[in-house]
């Protein structure tokens, strides 16, 4: 049994699992490099503010350079009573550098330190997610570019509904994405408020010169209220929101890619490299690429709703409940990371069979073009729904395809159907049609291509 070094007013030992159960040393060691840039931060501001002579602070500096020189060789070595990362870290340093070592922590709590040391993390990892992010969108633009003549049928409640362009598909996950990539740029603003100098709770009574250590650490400002900054954690709640609806968006276009690489559907083929074998069936080749984003959007938004659950009912301030938050962030920011880099690698590397989307557009596709082409002979809309509807019974009680219908049959139906109905026919035609911003047609997606490509540029 062990006792905190931290305290001193307890009689006895703290029980093990007990112990066990409050250490966070095995997930926060993570933040090792972060708390010694915080820690060196704040020992320039306590120099500032005469609670350390130069000496003191060249010595805490070099310790503390000496420390991270450990973490990043692998040889730091964490002990039993080493609580969490500050702990250990200050330990550490007094066995390096001795009792001055005592003197860094003055008008300074785990609280504040622990919240900084998240926000210095979350900054650097919120940079990398975002570029792993903006290479998936590329990827998805360059692939619709140079796609862009490939039609195959759309589809709503999984029934084939219009034609449209492959690469109006493509796009329609790009967009999604730059909303999320917008989303994490706003998480990073809320993120970029330093709480360092908010003491436990009631804030800092050395005058510490905050905004020396704002620039010091580069936040783009200071927190407000010192109660709120050792307790608020929305930064991470936005995170995980942000990430959630994010993998939701991937979750989405893994499932179209899972239902179109199927044998029914066939209109693309996934690349070895993203799929695995069955031990069973040596004909299986399954999307576990795409099963695993889609499974992992579950896991995140799972993160998100512990974290929720955790501080709802939460007084104010500190409560070591708040322990919590970082396991939810590291795991949701490694579960991004290689989610975002394994999507673009199958979008990259999947091949498009556009005989099998070919065969997929099957003329009752085009029965709204019908409809579309009695609107342009003066018929209401609501009419040449119902006339078009007729033609597609007319068809199905003929057993033919619906163009295939005589134009005598067509005629019987309504006086407006000319010769020139045949132009009807043509997958092309119709997606050319849809010209408006936003639509199917060569034009637009053209359009799209171009205004995501300079939006790409800003993000
Ligand atoms: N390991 C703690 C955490 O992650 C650090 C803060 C501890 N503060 C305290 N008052 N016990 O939240």
């Amino acid at each position: 049994m062990t006792t905190s070094w931290l305290w001193r007013r307890f009689v006895g030992s703290t029980d093990p699992i007990m112990e066990m159960l409050s250490a966070s040393i095995t997930v926060d060691q993570r933040l090792s490099e972060v708390d010694i840039q915080g820690s060196m931060a704040y020992a320039k501001a306590l120099e500032k503010a005469g609670i350390l002579s130069k000496t003191e602070l060249e010595k805490i500096l070099s310790g503390l350079e000496k420390i991270s020189e450990e973490w990043s060789k692998g040889v730091f070595g964490v002990i039993q009573t080493d609580e969490d990362i500050h702990t250990a870290n200050e330990r550490r340093l007094k066995e390096l550098i001795g009792d001055v070592a005592g003197k860094l922590h003055t008008g300074r709590s785990r609280n504040d330190q622990v919240v900084t040391d998240l926000k210095l993390f979350m900054k650097n990892s919120l940079s990398i997610i975002s570029t792993h992010l903006l290479q998936l969108i590329k990827t998805l633009v360059e692939r619709a570019a140079i796609e862009i003549d490939v039609i195959l049928p759309g589809y709503t409640h999984l029934q084939k509904a219009q034609p449209i362009r492959w690469s109006q598909f493509l796009l329609s996950h790009a967009v999604a994405l730059t909303r999320d990539s917008e989303r994490l740029g706003e998480v990073k603003r809320r993120i970029n408020v330093l709480p360092l100098g908010s003491g436990s709770l009631a804030g800092n009574p050395l005058e510490i010169d905050r905004e020396q250590l704002r620039s010091e650490l580069d936040f783009a400002s200071i927190s407000l209220n010192s109660m709120d900054a050792v307790s608020e954690r929305d930064f991470v709640v936005e995170f995980l929101s942000a990430a959630t609806l994010l993998m939701i968006h991937l979750s989405k276009m893994a499932e179209d890619l899972i239902i179109y690489s199927t044998s029914e559907f066939g209109f693309v083929t996934l690349s070895d490299t993203y799929c695995s074998g069955s031990s069973v069936m040596p004909q299986k080749k399954n999307p576990d690429s795409l099963e695993l984003i889609r499974s992992k959007a579950g896991r995140v938004f799972g993160r998100l709703a512990a974290i929720l659950m955790v501080l709802k009912g939460l007084p104010s301030t500190y409560n070591k409940d708040l322990q919590e938050d970082k396991e939810a962030v590291f795991d949701v920011v490694d579960t991004l990371n290689a989610v975002l880099q394994v999507a673009t690698g199958v979008i990259s590397t999947l091949q498009i069979n556009k005989e099998n989307m070919e065969k997929a557009l099957s003329p009752e596709i085009l029965s709204s073009d019908l409809a579309l082409y009695l609107v342009h002979k003066g018929m209401p809309f609501r009419q040449a729904h119902i006339a078009a509807g007729k033609a597609v019974h007319l068809a199905e009680t003929k057993g033919l395809t619906i163009n295939n219908l005589s134009l005598e049959d067509l005629k019987s139906i309504s006086p407006l159907f000319g010769s020139d109905v045949a132009q009807v026919f043509s997958v092309l035609s119709s997606v050319e049609q849809y010209t408006a911003a936003g639509g199917t047609a060569k034009s637009s997606v053209s359009a799209q291509i171009e205004q995501l490509r300079e939006l790409l540029k800003r993000l």
